[in-house]
């Protein structure tokens, strides 16, 4: 969470600084910051509450001169989001200005302690207490700045990515990690900073991912330097980054979440290439073959995840059960790390994470790891903290998800745990040749049927249009579309802001049918496969409250289409792969209902794309 961008070299840093900015708002937006060092020395801060667009109003006519600067985006965890709490936040003197991601847990005792001392508070972040504390170490102790950072976090608990200017020395950037993602861009005689690569991709390939404890001390013309907190050299790896530049635009579309959804035929591709074999006979991940040992003598599995990741680990334990006939336990990683859960060292752990750096999931990890499990992890962005810290994994290769409602990625991470269930079943002969060719087979004409669904996007923009209404929705569906159904309801909640249940079909009687009524729109996946029957009752059971049903079938189907207020078909698959293409009319349904009530679906209010802090 939180935007960090930096800049030093030849060039003015204030454009470098506010496109990095926009490329990174995906990661928060309540309000936004910048701080420069002008030729004649001023540090110069600027912030408001808001998004960029309005920063850059704010600075308009205002000196925003200088080569070396740092900016910020914001999403509050301390203090309410206000210009005052933006970031950069400013010491006591004003010579030093920080930005920070993350939260310092033990900010109160410092922040007392430095009070005793006389130092008064302006904001209530606990990122103004970092910045007084390194003011307190440079001052008391005359130090440099360098040193008087690794004191100070030497004092902090808690996670951190920050950078650091100080006015008296207007050639150097001190950024420092634990916990959040920090990224330097070595480019000529120029470095530039981020929180992930987004923001530096276009001006360099060559990338430093700093690792938990690093400090680096980013000087005008000279090389870089990366010291831990106690000054002890480190060696960091200097890597080269691909990343397409169109990937980061919205190339035509008015949101990156439509252009997303619209581009989960291309990634689904992408995310099968090299893994299923030209031939389309066999699918092997590598990641799988390598480890098949570990995978094969596992007892057991347990998934970690959050949010959208979480429900793809929910069809990944019926995959991984259904074909490897391996038994799998998913966890929301929030929950699993606090609960000092029972791992054996024969567990394989699957950490699912779009982002790779989602707090929870990276410390389930960790966890995990320390009680010897075998870690495999699904993630989107490569080089992230949960990618690293793996023993292995799998990459979904969807490309940059943007828009902070998960589409594509979740198609992406499906796919992998589609391919992850095929080869280990092959691997440990739990399926048949036969039925294994057929899935293979089946799996490579998704992105077709994806293209099939995604042309009944007009229609689907239609009925939403009916459906804009609405004050709550029930999403229902049974097997490999329960998880659908909860995916279906979390995306309009949290573009729509309107009140959603996923619910297993059969469980509505047990409660939520209480709140049917004429009102109410029950969007039911009711596709042909072995659960149809169960659910066309349950369809009944609704249509006799008089509530309003959007099913979705399989093309072709008239007996729902007789009983159901409105359907969107389908093409026929199979049964463990319908979610590939049943999640995309919901994708599109949230989608069309949040533009109609006038939503900004790229950047929902309180929400952020990256979760790094717990
Ligand atoms: C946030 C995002 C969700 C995402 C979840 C987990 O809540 O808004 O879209 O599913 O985090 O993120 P991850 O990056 O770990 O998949």
């Amino acid at each position: 969470m939180c935007g960090i961008v930096g800049y030093i070299g030849k060039r003015d840093a204030y454009p470098v600084l506010v496109k990095g900015l926009k490329r990174l708002e995906y990661r928060g937006y309540d309000s936004a910051g910048i701080a420069l060092i002008n030729e004649n020395g001023d540090l110069n801060v600027y912030k408001t509450k808001g998004k960029v667009s309005d920063l850059e109003a704010f600075v308009e006519k205002k000196d925003v001169s200088g080569t070396i600067g740092i900016a910020h985006t914001r999403w509050a965890t301390h203090g309410e989001p206000c210009q005052l709490n933006a970031h950069p936040i400013c010491s006591s003197s004003e010579n030093l200005a920080l930005i920070h991601n993350g939260i310092i847990e033990n900010y109160a005792v410092l922040k007392e302690r430095l009070q005793r001392k006389g130092y008064t508070f302006k904001t209530s972040t606990d990122t103004e207490v970092l910045v007084q504390l390194i003011e307190y170490m440079q001052v008391s102790n005359k130090l440099d700045l360098l040193t008087a950072v690794q004191l100070a976090l030497h004092e902090v608990i808690g996670a951190y990515a920050i950078a650091v200017l100080d006015k008296r020395n207007p050639d150097m950037v001190i950024a420092a990690r634990k916990s959040s993602p920090l990224v330097v861009g070595i480019g000529e005689n120029e470095f530039f900073l981020g929180s992930d690569a987004s923001p530096i991709i276009e001006f360099t390939d060559q990338m430093v991912y700093l690792e938990d404890g690093d400090i680096a001390v980013i000087r005008r013309d000279v090389e870089l330097e990366v010291v831990d907190l106690d000054n002890v050299k480190m060696n960091p790896e200097v890597q080269t980054i691909e990343m397409n530049l169109g990937q980061l635009e919205k190339g035509g579309y008015p949101h990156f979440m439509l252009k997303e959804i619209f581009e989960q035929p291309d990634c689904i591709n992408d995310c099968m290439r090299g893994r299923i074999n030209v031939e389309g006979t066999n699918v092997a991940l590598s990641a799988v073959i390598d480890h098949k040992d570990k995978l094969l003598n596992a007892k057991r599995f347990i998934i970690v995840a959050c949010g959208t990741s979480w429900h793809a680990g929910l069809i990944g334990k019926q995959l991984i059960e259904t074909f490897c006939r391996i038994p799998v336990e998913v966890e929301y990683a929030s929950e699993f790390r606090y609960r000092n859960p029972v791992i054996y060292e024969d567990d394989v752990v699957i950490a699912i994470s779009q982002s790779g750096e989602t707090a929870d999931t990276l410390a389930a990890v960790e966890l995990a790891k320390s009680k010897g499990a075998f870690i495999y992890g699904i993630c989107n962005a490569v080089g992230s903290s949960i990618a690293r810290s793996t023993h292995t994994g799998s990459y979904i290769h969807v490309g940059p998800e943007i828009g902070v409602a998960s589409t594509k990625a979740f198609s992406g991470q499906v796919t992998v745990l589609t391919m992850l269930a095929l080869t280990l079943a092959k691997e440990k002969q739990a399926i048949g040749e036969e039925k294994f060719l057929d899935l293979v087979q089946e799996l490579i004409l998704i992105p077709a049927k994806m293209k099939q669904v995604l042309d009944k996007n007009q229609k689907i923009a239609e009925l939403a249009r009916i459906f804009t209404y609405a004050h709550n929705f029930i999403y229902l569906g049974r097997g490999y579309n329960y998880p659908v159904a909860l995916e279906g309801a979390l995306k309009l909640k949290e573009i729509s802001y309107i009140h959603a249940e996923g619910y297993p079909a059969a469980e509505m009687k047990h409660g939520p049918i209480a709140l049917v009524d004429a009102e109410m729109p029950v969007v039911v996946l009711a596709t042909r496969n072995g659960m149809y029957e169960k659910v066309v009752s349950n369809i009944q059971e609704i249509k006799a409250r008089k509530g309003k049903v959007i099913a979705i079938v399989t093309e072709g189907d008239e007996e729902i289409a007789r009983i159901a207020d409105d359907c969107i078909e389908l093409p026929q698959t199979v049964e463990c792969l319908e979610p590939l293409i049943a999640t995309i009319p919901l994708q599109l349904l949230a989608y069309y209902i949040a533009v109609c009530k006038g939503k900004d679906v790229d950047q929902p209010r309180n929400l952020a794309k990256s979760v790094t802090v717990e």
